[in-house]
């Protein structure tokens, strides 16, 4: 029995089927209104349209495909399973693809969290993962507010939501983020004391120390402080390292759990297999999600076993036991360990980023270009604007948007990001090679200097 549609082809062209798209789904589509095609297959960095054309990708499914579309190694781990007739399906249930997932997660995990910790299999987004570690720190304290940093993106769920920087999604949605106390997060080129460079981060700690002991300060008890090591969405700011730091001292000192979420940071990403590796800090509850599926939906909290408080049925849900998801996970987490991707990630981030700056310093609508490993972004500002106290001029998302939208017709996907979006961020996979490297700058470059000059056009 033949049960797939067969769609007639005039209606299935990639205009009709966009077209449909349009008319069908939610209004709160996103990729899909400004990346208008429709991919039909991918192997590695290039997705090929229904068109016919090829893009290189840097978007890897918002930082998902730590190895690019269907590397063979995830593409083998699927189909072993498939072979085997294990359950695609098995709920919390242990199975031998779950018990080795959990071997190779805490194979690659720094000796600290392999050791004292538990792993939580979530819901499968990481939106589902930040609200489990929102709860289950609220569990084991007794408390329930939430320290959470400005630019953060963590999730749209109610409660990753509230601790999520943007205000525009939170709107209207009345009643939301009442327990959440917003700490700057040290962005250096738009720094919030008006200062910027290394103070930006001193300062931040100075205050957060001193918000937390003061009584009146409005704080609400704090049952944990969220963090990304990098913001990701928020523009591709690293936090620096000595400021991790801090924070880590901060929380400890006061008996406030520490969760870092590296939803989109993990699976070497940043140039270490975790970012948290970079200033050494411990967390107490780890988030992952987005790579750790090897392209599929999976989601894990790594919480210190102190933490571990949950009653039986604390928290559950139907989506924890995803098979594919978890042999694809395992695959990707030995491949990238065992082929060093980490290290290759910091070097080639390294040269995408030194070029990219010098090609920021050939234009005058780069403010900042900036990243850790291949979380790269560039920071489109007004030229003829005057730079704030701090030295940075104004956002130009309008100029951003320009560039997304010149890249994809020169066949490279970028996305943006960033306070009010005008920040151009590159997710590449980790197995990007020397010459798509080469591709993904000369693309940018071209793509740039046509919307520089459609500026100038439009301001004529
Ligand atoms: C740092 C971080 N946390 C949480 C999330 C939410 O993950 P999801 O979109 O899978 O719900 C994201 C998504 O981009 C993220 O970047």
């Amino acid at each position: 029995m033949n049960l797939l549609a067969e769609e007639p082809a005039a209606s299935a062209t990639p205009a009709a089927i966009l077209d449909r798209q349009g008319l069908r789904e939610s209004s709160a589509r996103t990729y899909a209104r400004w990346l208008p095609i429709v991919p039909v297959r991918a192997t590695g960095m290039v997705i090929e349209g229904a068109d016919g054309r090829s893009y290189l990708d840097c978007l890897s499914g918002a930082g998902t495909l730590a190895l690019g579309h269907n590397h063979p190694v995830v593409v083998e781990a699927l189909h072993a399973v498939l072979r085997r007739g294990a359950p695609l399906h098995a709920l919390d249930i242990a199975t031998p693809e779950k018990d080795d997932f959990v071997s190779a997660l805490l194979d690659v995990m720094p000796a600290e969290l392999r050791h004292r910790s538990r792993v939580h299999f979530c819901g499968p987004s990481g939106s589902d993962a930040v609200e489990a570690a929102i709860k289950l720190t609220h569990t084991a304290t007794g408390r329930r507010g939430l320290l959470a940093f400005t630019g953060a993106y963590h999730g749209m769920t109610l409660g990753s939501l509230a601790a999520t920087g943007a205000t525009g999604p939170k709107e209207r949605v009345p009643g939301i983020a009442a327990d959440v106390t917003r700490l700057p997060f040290p962005y250096a080129y738009r720094c919030p004391f008006g200062i910027g460079g290394a103070a930006s981060g001193r300062l931040g700690a100075g205050y957060v120390e001193r918000i937390l002991d003061d009584p009146s300060a409005g704080v609400v008890s704090p049952a944990a402080m969220l963090v990304e090591p990098v913001q990701g969405e928020g523009g591709v700011i690293a936090a620096p390292d000595d400021w991790m730091r801090e924070m880590r001292r901060i929380t400890s000192e006061r008996g406030i759990p520490l969760i870092v979420d590296e939803v989109q940071t993990g699976v070497g990403r940043t140039g270490a297999m975790w970012a948290i590796e970079h200033s050494g800090v411990t967390p107490d509850v780890l988030v992952l999600s987005k790579a750790i599926g090897g392209s599929l939906p999976l989601a894990v909290l790594l919480y210190s076993e102190d933490l571990d408080v949950w009653a039986p049925g604390a928290h559950t849900g139907t989506f924890r036991g995803c098979t594919l998801a978890i042999a694809a996970g395992a695959a990707t987490l030995r491949f990238v360990a065992a082929e060093e991707l980490p290290a290759r990630a910091a070097d080639v981030g390294e040269r995408i980023t030194a070029s990219l700056r010098q090609l920021a310093r050939a234009t005058d609508c780069i403010g900042d270009v900036r990243g850790r490993g291949l979380m790269i972004g560039l920071e489109f500002v007004a030229p003829d604007s005057a730079p704030d106290v701090a030295g940075a001029r104004p956002a130009a998302p309008a100029l951003a948007q320009r560039v997304r939208a010149e890249a994809l017709g020169r066949g490279l996907i970028v996305e943006l990001g960033g306070r009010h979006d005008a920040v151009v961020r590159l997710l590449p996979p980790l197995t990007i090679s020397d010459e798509q490297a080469d591709s993904v700058v000369e693309r940018l470059a071209g793509a740039i200097v046509a919307a520089r000059r459609t500026l100038v056009a439009g301001a004529a």
